[in-house]
């Protein structure tokens, strides 16, 4: 559904995430018709470009990325630039004035920016009155580095706006397959009955990219993979696994069931952080048969121990899921762009079949989120045909794309509308903020008291060897048919 005109703000304007991601979301959505062209997105940065030199950059983001070049004409005239330095004083009365030419709209201000400008850029907001009723913030992950830090930010943020204007985006919510997870689990007799420890053998989630640092090193660099994908992304797609039913999806039900996630996961910390979590960095490889520099190689001084792959068990102590394992896995520069998460069934209590059979395998419940999303659920069925019986393991397997021939929108596209209408359901409340980096912090205390440098592995590999021995230490492998 369309939506009234509205100011999207974008700090941060001239950035990886900007130019890549929330631009192109924008745009598809207006030549879908969704966002009226008396909308308006302001570009901010501390680049002295002007309106002109701002769309003539975002036209080439968009026409490398396919847009027609029709569209692209009619899009770019939403585009305002604002040069700006959310440090400095000057240059915010001529942005008030700018927002302040609609006063009707709803005022959405993304601070695509690193988390440290956030608590200046709000008070600047607040100072110049522009946190009334229709503005909203959108706060990019991570927030802050450590629970501390983070509470800083969000203690000060939540003065100049209330906790119904915010937005704590993770754009993993706002896949596809994220929400499908609801519908699968919730729209199905057949899943919940067995979704616990009775009949769930253990859960992996794997995101693993084949990109490296890009232009991102600055922040990279002092964030690594547990602060930028672990402590949000992948602990929200393990909280969508295991949360209860929750009532209904208004925000509060389906983020109060999230949080109870949280906080029942068991600790990492200096006692057992050696055997739960493996941390690696890539040195240079080949991915598609195209050689990578390592990651020290891409840095400008060539040194650091910064985590570019983790891989972790998690458990979560709660009637439901005591003794099944979560494992996770997310890395840089691995084999190939691949994030499923995979819920693998126990095996059947006692088998009437001969050896000669074959061996049984266990049920998985497959869910790819990228690339190619779908669903396949890995079956035993009995080999066709004469020859006796011999049993084999097929998946059914639904590939979004075949099944209903459309490309599925970028999370951003979702989530940003998502702001301007006000649904926080796929946001982050302050307290899930708040108790994933309780979760974290002992893990980044205990790595730091250990001092070790991450563990080596090739680019182009799936991460280091003790990747695989920690989940084969407990007799499991990780999903083969993502390698
Ligand atoms: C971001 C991380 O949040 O997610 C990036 O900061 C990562 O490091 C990205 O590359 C992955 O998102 P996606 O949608 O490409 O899987």
């Amino acid at each position: 559904l369309p939506v009234d005109p509205f100011d999207l703000v974008i700090f941060g304007g001239t950035g990886d995430l900007a130019l890549r991601k929330l631009l192109p979301a924008m745009f598809h959505r207006f030549v879908d018709g969704q966002v009226p062209a008396a909308s308006r997105i302001i570009g901010v940065a501390r680049e002295g470009l002007d309106d002109a030199g701002y769309r003539s950059l975002v036209r080439d983001v968009l026409a490398d990325g396919g847009g027609a070049s029709d569209r692209i004409e009619a899009f770019l005239p939403l585009l305002r630039y604002l040069p700006l330095d959310a440090r400095k004083d000057e240059g915010w009365e001529a942005f008030a004035a700018l927002v302040d030419e609609q006063p009707e709209h709803i005022r959405v201000f993304y601070l695509s920016t690193s988390p440290e400008l956030f608590v200046d850029i709000c008070n600047r907001l607040g100072s110049h009155g522009l946190n009334g009723p229709n503005s909203r913030v959108v706060l990019e992950k991570p927030i802050g580095r450590d629970l501390a830090s983070a509470m800083c930010i969000i203690e000060a943020v939540g003065r100049v706006f209330s906790e119904t204007q915010t937005f704590r985006i993770d754009h993993y919510l706002g896949k596809e397959t994220v929400q499908n997870l609801l519908a699968l689990r919730f729209g199905n007799a057949l899943f919940e009955p067995l979704w616990n420890a009775g009949h769930i053998d253990h859960v992996q989630i794997t995101v693993a990219e084949t990109l490296g640092l890009g232009r991102r090193a600055g922040y990279y660099d002092r964030a690594g993979a547990l602060r930028d994908m672990v402590q949000n992304h992948m602990l929200q797609l393990l909280c969508m696994v295991a949360m209860e039913p929750p009532a209904s999806l208004a925000p509060d039900a389906v983020r109060d069931e999230k949080l109870k996630v949280l906080h029942a996961l068991k600790p990492v910390d200096m006692r057992n952080v050696a055997q739960l979590t493996v941390r690696g960095q890539y040195k240079a490889g080949a991915i598609d048969g195209e050689r990578v520099p390592g990651y020290l190689e891409e840095l400008d001084d060539g040194h650091s121990n910064t985590e570019t792959f983790v891989a972790l068990k998690a458990e979560i102590a709660n009637w439901r899921w005591a003794g099944v394992p979560f494992y996770l896995r997310t890395g840089k520069r691995l084999a190939t762009r691949l994030s499923e998460i995979v819920v693998a069934f126990k095996s059947v209590p006692h088998s009437i079949f001969d050896a000669s059979a074959g061996p049984l395998a266990h049920n998985r419940l497959v869910l790819r989120l990228q690339p190619d999303e779908g669903v396949k659920l890995w079956l035993t069925i009995k080999h066709p045909g004469p020859g006796g019986l011999r049993l084999r393991h097929v998946p059914l397997d639904m590939s979004f794309a075949e099944a209903f021939g459309v490309q599925q929108p970028d999370a951003y596209e979702r989530l940003l509308l998502d702001v301007v209408r006000g649904n926080p359901t796929l946001f982050m409340r302050r307290d899930e903020v708040e108790a994933a980096w309780r979760w974290i912090d002992p893990i980044l205390a205990a790595w730091g008291a250990a001092g070790e440098p991450p563990r080596p592995y090739a680019a182009g590999s799936w991460g280091p060897s003790a990747a695989v021995a920690l989940i084969e230490r407990d007799g499991r492998t990780w999903n083969e048919d993502s390698e």
